[in-house]
């Protein structure tokens, strides 16, 4: 529960300094903001440390990806599940790049929160994700899965494949950051 108000909080933090600040303050400010929240000092510690470890912990997929295996009829799949995991699983700073990386190519028509109501994907059938809700993701809610639905997209849909676009380093720092908005 702390676990996921902190990532919740960071991801927010992320997002907001993402969109207001150029990426050199973005990386102070922020780190300055989660620095302040350990994850059970609540008030008083001011733990410069505590911060990335608490960030981590979460964006980790421990489990095995189980619900990638519902992206098994999908383009890119097998190639996914040979790169195996997310390389930058729990780096904070790849997480506020990929908030940054989110803001500038995901939010017109995600929307700015993840919420799928991105002026861009208004007209769209289907319609964009609603990335905040476990429930609505189709083709894999874990890292592996959201990583191939980016990288590969999905045929006959408005989510074209982001291959091309972005390197797969850019597309995993997307992955992180979209997994702070999930609850
Ligand atoms: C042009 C509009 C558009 C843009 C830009 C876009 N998407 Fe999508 N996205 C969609 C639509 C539409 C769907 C729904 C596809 C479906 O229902 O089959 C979707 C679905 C998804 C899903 C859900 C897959 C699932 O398992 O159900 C994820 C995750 C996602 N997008 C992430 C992203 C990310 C990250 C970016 C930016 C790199 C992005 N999208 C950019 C339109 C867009």
């Amino acid at each position: 529960m702390r676990k996921r108000n902190l990532i919740v909080a960071a991801g927010l933090t992320a997002l907001l300094v993402g969109c207001t600040s150029p990426p050199d303050n973005a990386a102070g400010s922020a780190s300055t903001t989660t620095g302040g929240a350990p994850p059970s000092t609540a008030t008083s510690a001011p733990a410069e440390t505590a911060a990335p470890v608490a960030v981590s912990t979460p964006t980790v997929a421990a489990a095995p990806d189980l619900e990638f295996d519902k992206a098994k009829a999908m383009k890119g799949y097998a190639d996914v599940k040979k790169i195996g995991k997310n390389p930058v699983a729990g780096d904070v700073e790849a997480t506020k790049a990929g908030a940054t990386l989110f803001a500038t190519n995901c939010a017109s028509c995600h929307g700015p929160a993840g919420l799928g109501d991105g002026p861009a994907g208004m007209a769209l059938n289907p319609k964009p994700r609603n990335l905040t809700a476990f429930a609505e993701y189709k083709y894999g809610k874990g890292d592996l899965g959201i990583f191939r639905t980016i990288k590969y997209g999905v045929d006959g849909s408005g989510m074209a494949p982001w291959e091309g676009r972005m390197t797969d380093d850019e597309c995993w720092k997307v992955v992180n950051y979209v997994r702070t908005l999930q609850k």
